[in-house]
């Protein structure tokens, strides 16, 4: 029963990902916001210190993301805790880490 849920969760968690690749409006709308807070919304912005060719950003500072293509989890904890020079995004609020997480794995082609 347990182990059906977890399933159940995963599959969930990997259609909205796959969702926010493939097309549709809702998953379009995800990507954009996604890509205001990688720019934008974050202080300092991850577009600073990293290039990732879906945001147009061509930092040069961290690692490019389209090289490492991080899974999201792997997003969100960088951004909870910070590595090395890159700061904890401790301003952003659970829901923006998470979006901008799957933002990065669905830009970058970690989700598929
Ligand atoms: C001040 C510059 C700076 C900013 C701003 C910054 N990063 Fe980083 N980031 C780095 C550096 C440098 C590293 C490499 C750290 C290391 O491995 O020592 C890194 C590493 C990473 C990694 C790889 C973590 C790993 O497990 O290897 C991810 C993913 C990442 N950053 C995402 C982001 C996101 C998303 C944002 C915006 C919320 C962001 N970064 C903002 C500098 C920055």
């Amino acid at each position: 029963m347990k182990l059906i849920t977890k399933r159940a969760a995963a599959a969930a968690a990997w259609c909205v990902l796959a969702g926010l690749a493939s097309g549709s409006a809702q998953a379009q709308a995800a990507m954009e916001e996604g890509k205001k807070l990688f720019n934008q919304t974050a202080v300092p912005a991850c577009a600073v210190c990293h290039t990732l060719k879906h945001a147009g950003a061509a930092g040069e500072i961290g690692p490019s993301l389209d090289e490492l293509k991080p899974d999201a989890a792997r997003v969100e904890k960088a951004m909870r805790t910070g590595i090395g020079q890159m700061p904890a995004f401790t301003n952003l609020s659970d829901a923006q880490i998470r979006q901008i997480a799957a933002y990065v794995a669905a830009a970058t082609g970690a989700a598929k």
